[in-house]
């Protein structure tokens, strides 16, 4: 087996400045779109987003129909019914007005409206069949109303799969969003603990990317198709994770806290900036650790997210394992844990290699203090008993874990998932 030999670097195409929402339909109408599916959730049905992008299409003639049953941590269902209504007419692109269950919802629809199969076939291995995606998607516009998942500058779609109880998702680089839209006044009103907890989910992507093992030491896909979206940390990817992190810790606080919009657009464009570094070099255990952690959720119900089912947010879900995954990571390449922690503002000029690990989840941890996140996982429920089934959990998780700098096996996560319980 050899090594793989290179890295490609796919770009993501925004668009960024407050009020370009409200130049959507010209888009539309340029691409001689005449159908559009508009997806949705309830709550924001009846806010200026949503009500922006509706007048945008009507302004410019455009036909459509508004889907908003978009569930906040999508499910296998909630994706179907999704689909179902995407198949009832004849859609000739898609608009997703949300964070990213909504993004990722629309880019199934998408890819199963254009290329129908049995709901299997393009899930993740082992879960799925992984099929990759048989070609170019029709139009897909995303408008982010939260700072965090980045879903509009990737190909990953990401749902809770209910009969295991464990979020897998789609990957290929055609589920890509045509444009992301990327306008400060669309998050006007989001809640400040979506803010906090999504904010954290850009912070964790970033560190995570710039963290993941190096793609040279992957092997060597045997056709160019092959290789994976995500490919390990790289020199292009390395540039947008640690540009996110820098703007992660000069306008997090203040985005969560005043809400103003310089930080609030800051964040989105951080938002936007770790998505084009983790969707090309990828996510590892934090992530890979936070599917089970909300997949399995009891009865949490956090402040900010108004659904009548228990959910742990998925910012929330990563940012709790964070610290405990980069204790455990930092002996593989501490000059980059060390590297984080100094573009999250500390001074590292006298912290020694063997501490590069705590001081990173020390600096993390007064992030999650500040901005009243959980205190460890068992805030949101779990104790020691549940670990072996967290670990069940991550463990398929390979398409991120893998790409941990540390290998870690089962007691591995483990350990970590004890240390994850309780922080301060
Ligand atoms: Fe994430």
């Amino acid at each position: 087996m050899k090594n793989e030999i290179g890295f490609e670097m796919a770009a993501s195409n925004i668009r960024f400045g407050p009020g370009i929402t409200r130049e959507l339909g010209m888009d539309l109408a340029d691409m001689k779109v005449k159908h559009v599916m508009v997806l949705t959730d309830e709550n924001l049905r009846t806010l200026p987003p949503v009500h922006t992008v509706l007048q945008s299409l009507e302004d410019a003639g455009i036909g459509f129909k508004l889907f908003d049953r978009v569930e906040v941590e999508p499910t296998d269902a909630s994706f179907k019914k999704a689909i179902e209504f995407g198949q009832s007419e004849p859609f000739d692109a898609f608009v997703a007005v949300g964070g990213g269950s909504t993004m990722d919802t629309a880019k199934a629809v998408n890819l199963y409206t254009t290329y129908p199969a049995d709901f299997f076939d393009y899930i993740n291995a082992p879960i799925g069949k992984g099929k990759p995606v048989p070609g170019p998607l029709k139009p897909l516009f995303a408008v982010p109303t939260t700072a965090g998942t980045g879903s509009e500058t990737t190909g990953v779609s990401i749902f809770d799969l209910i009969e295991m109880r464990a979020k897998t998702g789609i990957a290929h680089r055609y589920l890509k969003p045509t444009l992301g839209i990327i306008d400060s006044e669309n998050t006007r009103t989001l809640p400040p603990a979506v803010a906090a907890s999504t904010g954290l989910d850009v912070l964790s992507h970033a560190l995570e990317s710039y963290t993941a093992i190096p793609y040279q030491t992957r092997t060597l896909p045997e056709r160019p198709t092959l290789r994976p979206a995500y490919q390990g940390s790289n020199p292009i990817s390395d540039v947008w994770s640690l540009q996110a992190l820098r703007m992660v810790a000069e306008y997090l606080t203040r985005a969560v806290e005043e809400q103003d919009d310089e930080s609030r657009g800051m964040m989105l464009l951080a938002a936007s900036y770790a998505g084009v570094g983790f969707g090309n070099a990828g996510c590892h255990l934090p992530h890979g650790m936070s599917y089970p952690v909300s997949g399995m959720v009891k009865s949490y119900n956090p402040d900010g997210y108004p659904v009548d089912y228990p959910i742990i947010p998925h910012g929330t879900s990563v940012i709790l394992n964070a610290p405990a995954v980069f204790r455990f990571t930092a002996a593989a390449c501490p000059e980059r844990h060390l590297e984080g922690a100094a573009v999250l503002g500390v001074d590292v000029s006298n912290i020694s290699n063997d501490d590069a690990g705590n001081v990173l989840s020390d600096r993390i941890l007064e992030f999650m203090q500040r901005l009243n996140i959980p205190n460890g996982l068992s805030e949101v429920g779990y104790g020691s008993e549940d670990i072996p089934a967290l670990v069940e959990g991550t463990l398929p998780q390979h398409r991120v874990t893998k790409l941990s700098p540390r290998p870690a096996g089962a007691e591995d996560l483990a350990a970590m998932f004890e240390d994850a319980l309780n922080y301060w």
